[in-house]
């Protein structure tokens, strides 16, 4: 195999040089690991050197900056006892994790400063990479910034029975990708859009050396809001074998993976095929992600390209290292070959779904112009996250398939709590291979269409909620979240869960207003698009508590008007006079 950096990637090295910062070779460092079935974890503050002369505030669990990667066995009944030495609130969210909700470490789980928080449970989830972060109100941007988040590896038999590399810091790798902005006084900074300085592992330009055998890389974004697109330097093919959720039906072979905020991949790299002494690297080949992605070069859709108030960034639509490997010797018994399969995944059929659910991504263009298209502050259903207020109720145990809008000109990554999902279609087609598997997370590009199905099996709570929202953490801060009871129907009465709403259009044909009608249900929850006769969205808003929307500007002819309601979506066409 030939070895050879692309010349774009030279590039990228070439206008990290011009831009002024100096960049060394690290030893990537790899985080301890913590095991067992009672865990202790505090959360701490400390510092940390990024740059030669300057001292950086950090978090870290357990110690200066991120946290101890925790190994757990599925099955296993584990207490985390999580100690807040901060001296503000913070909250530990087991990201990916099938809990109940008291345990899920959501907003609602808060963590006082001086106090312990000690949730108990069993590990439920299948053999793959998870991550755990805070996420208090408003906070998950600034803590996770700083510092909180660490790796855990969920180990079980049906994983442990193939021949995959699995000793930890010897040929399985965690890799926690994070773009970071930092101010002049090397501070870590958010909500900038200057996060230039890509860490790994809190390493800065890393080198690793990695055994001439089969790795395994466990590879999280733990970023606040770029997108990766992972690929080797010498655009040689690696083995994709696990997604957020588990394991595939067998290792994908591609040359790329996109990797967006929250999600996982596990990658498989033969190392055989060069000789010891040789470097390669693993690589964000950025200049190829589509418009519209954080990361790509731009955002805008292909229609609109550069959307008002993008921020350029050093990092934005370039090509550049995340690691350098550099070959060595074999270890004794290594992995040589790539499994050719797993247990097939059966992705859940669409028999008996007993409800379907609509989210659609929007901005408040009515009070911030077009301008909150690329910037925000965003919505789920144009409603704005409320800690007292549900979203949506759900019976235990129903099977849903959720479909997510974005109309906004930036790509969303949407996270659902409690459960793994399948994506069903990506505006209308199925998923590549590499989202077919169990997700927790799901990029969700400008103007796309995605179903997933899912279940909401095992824990009801009448009224604990759990979350689902935007990955980019300064959305999810702004309030792109929302939050679901999962609830015992033989306690509780579950909300309306049907897409069949009935709701009336009058007049038709109308000249200057069209008026809803949804009978005795709530008018205030629902959100509305007017669309022309070529699908063209001229008007979105939230639906006035009378029901009524002006339609003076429109040019006479026929509209339809998309209800995207708390109970689903709905469309009817008027005629304009
Ligand atoms: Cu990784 Cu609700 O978060
Ligand atoms: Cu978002």
């Amino acid at each position: 195999m030939k070895i050879n950096l692309v010349p774009t990637f030279l590039a990228a090295a070439i206008s990290f040089a011009a831009a002024g910062i100096s960049y060394g070779q690290n030893p990537l460092f790899i985080p301890d690991t913590l095991s067992g079935t009672t865990i202790g974890l505090t959360v701490q503050t400390g510092s940390k050197t990024f740059f030669p002369g300057f001292t950086t505030p950090t978090f870290g669990y357990n110690g200066d900056f991120l946290g101890p990667t925790l190994l757990m066995n599925k099955g296993d009944s584990v207490t985390l006892n999580v100690t807040n030495s901060l001296n503000t609130s913070t909250t530990v969210h087991w990201h990916g994790f099938h809990v109940a909700p008291e345990n899920d470490g959501g907003p609602h789980q808060a963590i006082l400063p001086g106090t312990t928080w000690s949730p108990s449970f069993k590990i439920r989830n299948e053999a793959a990479t998870y991550w755990y972060h805070p996420h208090g109100e408003g906070k998950t941007e600034i803590q996770v910034s700083k510092g909180l988040a660490g790796l855990i590896i969920i180990r079980d038999s049906a994983e442990a029975s193939y021949a995959l590399p699995r000793t930890y810091g010897v040929d399985d790798f965690p890799l926690i990708l994070q773009s970071k902005a930092f101010d002049v006084l090397q501070q870590i900074a958010i909500a900038t859009h200057e996060d230039s300085i890509m860490i790994v592992n809190g390493t800065i330009d890393p080198t690793l050396e990695v055994p001439k055998q089969v790795v395994r890389l466990r590879v999280l974004n733990g970023s606040a809001d770029r997108t990766y697109y992972l690929g080797m330097s010498d655009n040689s093919d690696f083995h994709l074998i696990a997604s957020d959720g588990g394991l595939l039906s067998q290792p994908i072979q591609t040359n790329r993976v996109r990797l967006s905020t929250g999600e996982r991949a596990e990658m498989l790299i033969d190392f055989n095929a060069y000789s010891v002494g040789q470097s390669v690297n693993l690589v964000s080949y950025s200049s190829e992600l589509p418009r519209g992605i954080i990361g790509a070069d731009s955002v805008g859709t292909v229609t609109n390209p550069i959307g008002e108030g993008y921020y350029s960034n050093p990092l934005n639509g370039l090509d550049f290292s995340l690691v350098r490997f550099d070959v060595a010797v074999a270890t004794n018994n290594p992995v040589v070959a790539i499994p050719s399969s797993f247990a097939p995944l059966i992705p859940m059929d669409t028999l008996a779904v007993n409800a379907h659910r609509y989210l659609h991504f929007g901005a408040d263009t009515t009070q911030f112009g077009e301008v909150a298209l690329v910037d925000g502050p965003f919505h789920m259903n144009n409603d704005p996250f409320e800690m007292d207020s549900i979203n949506i109720t759900i019976p235990l145990n129903n099977k849903e398939i959720w479909t997510l809008t974005n109309s906004t000109k930036v790509a969303h990554p949407f996270h659902i709590h409690d459960i793994q999902f399948f994506v069903l279609d990506i505006n209308g087609t199925p998923p590549p291979p590499q989202y077919a598997g169990l997700k927790d997370v799901i990029l969700v590009k400008p103007d796309d269409t995605l179903r997933f199905i899912t279940q909401f099996v095992t824990f009801a709570d009448d009224s604990v909620p759990y979350m689902y929202h935007c990955h980019l953490l300064h959305h999810e801060d702004d309030g792109m979240m929302g939050q679901f009871l999962v609830v015992n129907t033989a306690t509780s009465v579950p909300g309306n869960t049907t897409n069949d709403f009935a709701v009336s259009l009058y007049p038709n044909p109308a000249s200057d207003h069209i008026s809803l009608d949804f009978g005795d249900r709530p008018v205030s929850q629902n959100y509305l698009e007017i669309l022309d006769a070529y699908g063209r969205v001229l008007i979105e808003q939230r639906l006035a508590p009378d029901g009524k929307l002006k339609i003076e500007g429109l040019v006479a002819g026929f509209y339809f008007v998309r209800i995207n309601g708390r109970d689903g979506i709905k469309t009817l066409k008027f005629l304009k006079q």
